[in-house]
């Protein structure tokens, strides 16, 4: 053989072998595509920049964004909508770009699109995943009717810690409910078929663990081990992914000492390796960038560094764009990698129909048939009314007389700017109905006298902070004095008073953590004088998180938890203080005694000198100022009526291998109201080989009972449901005993055991 043969043998098997390495889409047209294109074409389709017009929540927003298109520059864009403005970016990418590549258009579509649902922990709270997913379809319906292809959500981060202003965008504390939430949420956006029109990509944030930032402080650095995340973090992401998620976020806080944005473990070992995720994972706004200040190294470094760990988008930073090509001449990345990534980008078009029809979802006339409905608007009022909560009802002050004569007083009373609630960027608070208008409509026949009462806080410096996407705070030009004075003048003239008070819409949310999550102080003051008329008071309580409430939990007082919730917030609260609709909420995060309580949730475990509900000991796990107990329970909740539980049953004592228990027991609704009830099993598995919390929720089931009717409720435990992952972070179930709580919240009293072989 001559030398020029053996030369051109090696060669071929180098190919060869080389081929046998590259990761070939599965889908022919892709790979062709992807065959034809150039190196910066393909970095290009990792590139997704926002114009502004949506929420900047950078410091950056995209510049030449149109130039960037045509130069094939850009693989997708957010913060822009609606067909016609669609359109004439969506035209620039198939016209005037050598590929034709068209583009994902994403957005953040949180709590519906402009038919604002109540916020996410709000929505929780209904713990009913047929609602829910309702929700999400029809927030799809509405944002692709306005051209949006790709929607970043649902943000599923478990957030045991109020202070943290993001826990208004999530399920709450618990895992079982939120992988539960998660996967509705993604059914609703995704449906059955994402070539569809009116579905579109999901994307569950922040992967991961963006909920535990220290003291909940917004993008602070996460620390935790394996077990803690693998048993109460990450089953929510899991079952997005299990749901067939077509794309994930990275979030901006770091994994065990590497941001999750670079962290190969997370977003290949675990993500794809692990799990089977074979979407794409896009960056969180700059998350790339910000690598740097975690002291990563600079902007290439990180680039490089993300790609490698399995980042396939980068938003907004531009770090791919302008630093890829540089490493892979240097060595640092091979176009390999870029492949990867940009198949998956270009796969998501692919299954999207986009390459069909890039315009498929631009109809010009699907806005004014789809969008903010009557039918729609009608379905948010009932949403909002299933994630109210009622904490308390002292003597029965709700519901209200419809002819009753009341003093409708509070900051949040008269206040559309408030009800949508934070991330809410595509709804339009003007269109909000405002809680005053809602009770005159659900009860015109009742007196109804208004007054401000107070400012939502006197402190202008918080103001200022609070008004960055328009007035939430308006500060009276009257002395807070002479406000309370006025609302006392109107209370002392009523029957009943209704005070609606809390938090305005951005103290929570996105870079709104709060150290005191009380009441503001001219709101306590208000509450304090209403009270001390001796009339009825009943609080009407907005937040977009758990408060500390002690205080006015303690008053002769009712309180209905109602969130910041949405568009149709006015009617939906007239709907339930009337007593049109019987508040079923229960509550999916605990609300602490004290900010010192923090971190709080319900799965805690036991310590070697446990002292749960007792009084204070030595020596044993208390605090000396308030008992270990939170002020209300996860899972809590009352209804205008009274449920009793009684006859707690299994089918069976003992099981072995994939078997199920079904529990059994009896609920009667014993009050004068029809009502619904979430029905709760909690389990606890009483030895096993890491600390097992004392009980972790792991059914539930809502169900409507008639006044005076009795219902039998099975929920099942199925095999599953046993396992944890173990110190080899294995999924399994161990042989042992088994307690089994039914009941109306966590603290579920009757109980039944069974055995594991
Ligand atoms: C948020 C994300 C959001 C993104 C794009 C970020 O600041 O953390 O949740 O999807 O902005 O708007």
């Amino acid at each position: 053989m001559t030398l020029h043969k053996q030369c051109l043998i090696v060669f071929l098997f180098y190919t060869f072998i080389q081929l046998c390495a590259q990761e070939r889409s599965s889908i022919p047209e892709v790979q062709e595509l992807l065959d034809k294109m150039t190196l910066d074409e393909k970095i290009g389709q990792l590139n997704l920049l926002t114009p502004g017009g949506g929420v900047a929540t950078g410091a950056v927003v995209s510049k030449d964004v149109e130039n960037k298109i045509k130069s094939g520059q850009v693989g997708g864009l957010f913060g822009v909508s609606g067909p016609d403005k669609v359109r004439i970016a969506q035209k620039i990418a198939v016209k005037d770009t050598r590929l034709k590549i068209p583009l994902l258009i994403g957005s953040d579509v949180i709590h519906g699109y402009k038919t604002t649902f109540p916020i996410p922990l709000g929505l929780s709270c209904s713990w009913d995943m047929e609602l829910i997913e309702k929700t999400a379809r029809l927030a799809a319906i509405e944002a692709t009717a306005d051209g949006i292809n790709w929607n970043f959500s649902p943000m599923v981060d478990i957030a045991r810690d109020p202070r943290w202003g993001r826990i208004a965008e999530g399920a709450g504390e618990d895992p079982y409910l939120g992988s539960a939430i998660a996967r509705a949420m993604v059914q609703g956006y995704q449906g059955t078929d994402l070539s569809h029109p009116n579905t579109m990509l999901s994307c569950v944030k922040h992967f991961a663990l963006y909920g535990a930032s220290q003291a909940g402080r917004d993008y602070h650095t996460v620390d935790m081990g394996k077990i803690k995340m693998f048993n109460q973090y990450l089953p929510p992401y899991k079952a997005a992914v299990d749901a067939g998620v077509a794309s994930v976020m990275t979030s901006f806080n770091d994994v065990d000492g590497i941001p999750a944005t670079g962290n190969r473990w997370l977003l290949t070992d675990l993500l794809r390796n692990r799990w089977g995720f074979n979407g794409f994972v896009v960056s969180d706004y700059t998350s790339l960038n910000e690598m740097m200040f975690h002291g990563l190294g600079n902007l290439q470094d990180v680039s490089a560094l993300s790609l490698k760990a399995g980042l396939d988008m980068d938003m907004v930073g531009e770090g791919f764009l302008t630093t890829l090509k540089k490493s892979i001449a240097e060595g640092k990345v091979t176009e390999e990698e870029i492949n990867r990534a940009c198949t998956r980008i270009l796969e998501a078009k692919y299954t999207l129909g986009l390459f069909d029809d890039p315009y498929h979802y631009l109809d010009s006339s699907r806005p004014k048939k789809d969008i903010l409905t009557p039918k729609n608007r009608q379905f948010a009022r009932e949403v909002a009314a299933r994630s109210f909560v009622l904490l308390k009802n002292h003597k029965a002050i709700l519901p209200l007389r419809k002819n009753a004569k009341i003093a409708l007083v509070g900051p949040l009373a008269d206040s559309r700017n408030n009800m949508l609630g934070t991330w809410a960027p595509t709804g339009n608070p003007d269109l909000a109905v405002t809680v005053i208008e809602g009770f005159k409509k659900v009860a015109p026949t009742a007196t109804i006298a208004y007054a401000k009462g107070a400012n939502i806080t006197d402190d202008k410096a918080l103001a200022k902070k609070v008004n960055v996407f328009g007035p939430r705070v308006v500060i009276d030009k009257r002395s807070p004095e002479a406000m309370i004075k006025e609302a006392v003048d109107v209370a002392n003239s009523a029957d009943v008073v209704v005070a609606v008070v809390g938090e305005a819409t951005e103290m929570s949310g996105e870079s709104a953590s709060r150290t005191d999550i009380s009441i503001p102080k001219s709101q306590k003051k208000l509450i304090r004088a209403l009270v001390a008329t001796g009339k009825p008071v009943a609080l009407v309580l907005m937040s977009g998180r758990p408060l500390s409430i002690p205080e006015e939990y303690n008053m002769p007082v009712a309180i209905l938890q109602v969130w910041h919730p949405g568009v149709e917030a006015g009617n939906a609260i007239g709907d339930v203080v009337f007593g049109n609709y019987n508040p079923s909420g229960k509550l999916s995060a605990t609300w602490p005694r004290n900010v010192g309580q923090i971190p709080i949730y319900h799965s805690v475990k036991n310590t070697g000198r446990p002292n749960p509900e007792g009084k204070y000991e030595k020596f044993k796990t208390n605090y000396l100022d308030v008992p270990n107990t939170p002020l209300l329970p996860f899972g809590y909740g009352l209804s205008y009526t009274t449920f009793a539980y009684s006859n707690l049953r299994l089918d069976k004592t003992e099981i072995s291998g994939n078997q199920s228990v079904n529990a059994t027991v009896t609920v009667e609704n014993t009050g004068d109201y029809d009502g619904e009830e979430v029905v709760q099993l909690y389990l606890s598995d009483v030895v096993r080989s890491i600390t097992p919390p004392k009980r972790q929720l792991k059914g539930f089931k809502k169900v409507m009972l008639k006044k005076g009717e009795r219902k039998e409720v099975t929920l099942t435990v199925s095999s599953d449901d046993l396992k944890f992952y173990n110190g080899n972070l294995e999924f399994i179930a161990e042989p042992g005993e088994f307690v089994i709580y039914v009941g109306t919240d966590s603290n579920a009293e009757l109980s039944s055991s069974f055995i594991l072989k």
